[in-house]
């Protein structure tokens, strides 16, 4: 008899370098990002997931995480998976049946936490404005007055919309003037604009590994205030996620010992992606970054496009432009992929395209493909649009603002 059941096809696949393209696509779009070569090193190595050599690995990984969370929070965890994990995780360690949490929602990704928090039983409230547009503290502080929470959500920057939640700070106070937690998702912001989750009063602070810090997809992290772990401790039982238990967790990240399997090549690239940004600094990562975002945006206008959110609420990260008339987005993408092997996202439903501006993206090599791939993209689809003053306008900026920082 034979030990394989035959009625199971064995395929036989090309190997992975023929699947991959001969020149891997410039990743422009809203993540992941191109990570540095130090962290595709890192990210190639298996070392055993306890031990000395990995509680060095984990100290490190912490340490380096309250600088750029900006925190003395003791409980800093790695979390295997995306960093919706980690979203995760903060609902299902401190929602459950009872608890009431208000979601502010301004897009895809800011009401993702509504139907987390449901799946644990928790009552929820939105507070949601149209796509495109920003929440604002005023808003917060009357929907707290009509009601008691245990819970408030934010996005710092709502990627799918390329909003910027200016008012966190003030957020982040009326939160804790309601005796509620607040808790914030940095996905695409961390590293690429000021968070001082301390100062500002946050008590939960999570993001990826493939936007800002420019790690590999896979390990992401989050940290929880002394305030917010009291609530995990008040927890009725049982957790609704074993692996996202923040008290098991505690036994991987606090006492070295095993939890489950640590994602080890993702730990080791996450480590070597904030060594770089340590080494950097944060106030020249956060320069760079502006820098480059403003530069782009002002070739973006320059050549005749319009950027979808107005200034003052538009994010640096993960910039929104408009499709003009007549072009189809979907196609120019494609070109640009086939033809510059420059890739930017599209959206989640509104006619927009969106470029990222999230750590290695904003090196001024990038700028400059990406712009001349998008004018020439939506310039065969039929849009009028001047290229050689966008490509001009992005040189003019940063000459003018970016010397030395990017
Ligand atoms: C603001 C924001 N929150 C959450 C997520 C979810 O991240 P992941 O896809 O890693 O789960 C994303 C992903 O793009 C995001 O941009």
């Amino acid at each position: 008899m034979s030990p394989v059941d035959r009625n199971v096809p064995r395929p036989i696949p090309p190997s992975i370098i023929q699947v991959l393209p001969a020149e891997p696509l410039l990743l422009m779009g809203a993540g992941p990002v191109p990570v540095p070569a130090e962290v595709a090193r890192a990210g190639g190595m298996v070392i055993n997931h306890l031990g000395d050599t990995m509680n060095m690995v984990v100290d490190g990984v912490k340490e380096m995480a309250r600088y750029v969370f900006q925190t003395h929070d003791d409980k800093v965890y790695g979390v295997s998976g995306p960093a919706s994990a980690c979203m995760e995780m903060a609902v299902g360690n401190l929602l459950w049946p009872g608890r009431r949490v208000l979601v502010l929602k301004l897009g895809w990704f800011s009401g993702r936490f509504a139907e987390m928090a449901a799946g644990v039983g928790a009552t929820v409230d939105l507070l949601e404005v149209p796509e495109g547009e920003p929440v604002l503290a005023r808003q917060v502080e009357g929907k707290l007055a009509e009601g008691k929470y245990d819970v408030v959500t934010v996005v710092q920057g709502e990627t799918s919309a390329g909003v910027w939640t200016r008012d966190l700070p003030e957020i982040a106070t009326l939160a804790r003037q309601a005796k509620a937690l607040m808790v914030a998702d940095a996905v695409c912001t961390l590293s690429t604009m000021p968070l001082k989750k301390d100062e500002w009063g946050i008590d939960v602070v999570f993001t990826g590994s493939q936007k800002g810090i420019s790690s590999l997809p896979g390990v992401s992290l989050i940290t929880f205030s002394e305030a917010a772990w009291e609530t995990v401790k008040q927890h009725p039982g049982p957790k609704p996620h074993w692996c996202l238990d923040v008290m098991r967790a505690q036994n991987f990240w606090g006492n070295h010992t095993y939890h489950y399997t640590a994602p080890v090549t993702g730990l080791l690239a996450m480590y070597e992606a904030l060594r770089l940004i340590c080494e950097e600094r944060l106030e020249q990562r956060f320069a760079r970054h502006r820098a480059s975002s403003l530069a782009l945006q002002a070739g973006i206008e320059g050549m005749g496009l319009k950027l979808s959110i107005p200034a003052e609420h538009r994010l640096n990260s993960v910039v929104a432009i408009d499709i003009p008339e007549g072009v189809d987005g979907a196609r120019a993408r494609r070109y640009m992929s086939e033809r510059f092997k420059v890739e930017i996202s599209g959206a989640f439903g509104r006619d927009i395209v969106r470029i990222g501006q999230m750590g290695e993206q904003c090196r001024a090599p990038n700028l400059f493909r990406t712009l001349h791939a998008l004018g020439v993209a939506f310039s065969r689809e039929g849009a009028k649009l001047d290229l050689s003053r966008g490509m001009a306008e992005l040189e003019a900026q940063l000459i003018e603002h970016a010397a030395g920082v990017l």
